[in-house]
């Protein structure tokens, strides 16, 4: 099964990539990543000589690119792209409203498309179960774009060389052109929309059709990631469901409910089975260090000041990282076309209470909590229902947050030349203009 990861160079799409490239092996996997601030190629360290991973470079709002993508072939797509930073969103919303909304839609369009190409007399009537047996009729070959060689089209996008595993066919789909002294790599610029040769090795082609080894069929073709935060505040009671209403805060949570309502609306007007997953606030290793969690932890590292909102009662419902990727397995696998399925780690808890575990776990000072202006639309609380997928798909969170909390702190401890370097870059000024008055 190929994959089209979005965003899979941030936080949730880097862990998801890993996950499931672990987890099944008849997966493939190709990865759409803009590489904005969020993106980072290191959160995929290891990956590169993987046969059954491909970076393409580009944005998710490139229809030509999208398209060209899915005339590779694709057998389902997982949205994981988007602005995800509240507080970026309340500074300047355009890009939100681009990559969130818009960038979702050009998506949307060109999995429709290909869906209707590919499924005989159309959608079907009644989509749910097990729905994409037939996209083993993958995107049918394409001519090489011009001015490249049929001997370099295999290796077409952002890849890295890839071994000829599995049933792989990179041997006659990309052997070297004799006159590129066998070294041809050619690849796929999205921000120029032009194929440009490089000089790099690689006479490992990226093979068309056959990454990964054919397997159990996805049951839905789109999963759009979405966030708890479209349901807006709760006050002290109750926890969302999949029927509680959309009532979004943020810039942020308005483009992602959007969002949803397209993939929803693709779903009923042109039968594209899709589901839509809302998750809670996720943490664990290679989160950007901006979101509360691994800000603090780096901040106290650092020895800095801990800024928390307003009174620091605010709450999130705190799910770990690979909880979610085990969940969004099963959406792939056994979800229906149509549906939300709510995901939360039952792992309510204020700001403060985070941070001071933080805190503790590294010995550090509760003097370094610094109480700072609240953010304006602040929601109270967030708290995730997560009955439906138990239910029906028989997730449960395997981490609990105490321990999950401590094994992330343990991975920044370790890892700190990875955040180090992101601290020192763009981020300073970021970091200024949003905390440095506040
Ligand atoms: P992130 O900010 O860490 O990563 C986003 C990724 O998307 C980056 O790699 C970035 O380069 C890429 N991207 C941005 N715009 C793009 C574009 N136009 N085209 C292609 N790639 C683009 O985000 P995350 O925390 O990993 O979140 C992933 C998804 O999960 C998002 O849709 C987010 O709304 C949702 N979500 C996140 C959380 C959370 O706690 N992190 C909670 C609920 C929902
Ligand atoms: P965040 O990680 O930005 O996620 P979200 O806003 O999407 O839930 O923030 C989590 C909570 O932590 C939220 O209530 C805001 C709060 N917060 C702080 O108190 N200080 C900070 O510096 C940040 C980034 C967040």
């Amino acid at each position: 099964m190929r994959l089209l990861v979005t965003g899979g160079a941030g936080f949730i799409g880097s862990n998801f990539i890993r996950y499931i490239l672990n987890a099944r092996p008849e997966v493939a996997v190709i990865n759409l990543d803009k590489l904005t601030y969020a993106g980072n190629l290191e959160n995929l360290t290891g990956l590169e000589e993987n046969p059954r991973y491909t970076f393409v470079h580009g944005d998710i709002g490139d229809r030509r690119l999208v398209s060209e993508i899915f005339s590779r072939g694709v057998d389902a797509v997982i949205n994981f792209a988007a602005e995800s930073h509240v507080d970026r969103s309340i500074m300047d919303a355009t890009p939100f409203i681009e990559t969130n909304i818009r960038g979702t839609q050009v998506l949307l369009d060109v999995t429709t498309e290909w869906w209707r190409e590919h499924t005989a007399g159309g959608p079907p009537a009644t989509p749910a179960g097990p729905m994409l047996e037939r996209s083993s009729i993958r995107g049918a070959p394409t001519d090489p774009p011009a001015g490249v060689t049929a001997s370099t089209t295999g290796d077409n996008f952002d890849t890295a060389p890839v071994s000829g595993g599995g049933n792989s066919t990179a041997g006659a789909a990309g052997g070297a052109s004799p006159g590129q002294a066998g070294n041809g790599k050619s690849r796929f610029n999205g921000d120029s929309g032009s194929w440009e040769h490089g000089s790099t090795i690689s006479t490992k082609d990226l093979p068309r059709e056959d990454r990964g080894q054919p397997g159990t069929a996805p049951a839905v073709a789109f999963i759009q990631i979405s966030t708890d935060e479209v349901y807006g505040s709760l006050g002290p009671e109750g926890r969302f469901t999949e029927e509680s209403p959309l009532n979004p805060s943020s810039p942020y949570s308005a483009s992602k409910a959007a969002a949803d309502l397209l993939a929803l609306a693709y779903h009923r007007t042109h039968g594209l089975p899709v589901a839509v997953t809302r998750c809670s606030n996720n943490y664990g290793p290679y989160q950007f260090p901006e979101k509360l969690i691994p800000l603090m932890i780096t901040n106290a590292l650092e020895n800095r000041p801990l800024p928390v909102y307003g009174d620091g009662l605010n709450v999130r419902d705190w799910l770990h990282v690979e909880d979610h990727c085990r969940a969004l397995e099963l959406v792939l696998y056994r979800g229906r076309a149509g549906e939300i399925y709510n995901i939360g780690g039952h792992g309510e808890r204020t700001n403060l209470a985070v941070v001071r575990t933080i805190l503790h776990l590294l010995d550090k000072p509760a003097g370094l909590i610094r109480f700072v202006k609240d953010r304006p639309g602040h929601d109270r609380r967030y708290a995730i229902d997560p009955s439906k997928i138990t239910r029906e798909l028989g997730w449960q969170p395997r981490h609990t947050f105490e321990r999950g909390l401590a094994a992330t702190v343990e991975w920044y401890v370790k890892n700190r030349p990875w955040w180090e370097r992101i601290k020192s870059g763009a981020y300073r000024e970021y970091y200024e203009r949003m905390y440095g008055g506040r």
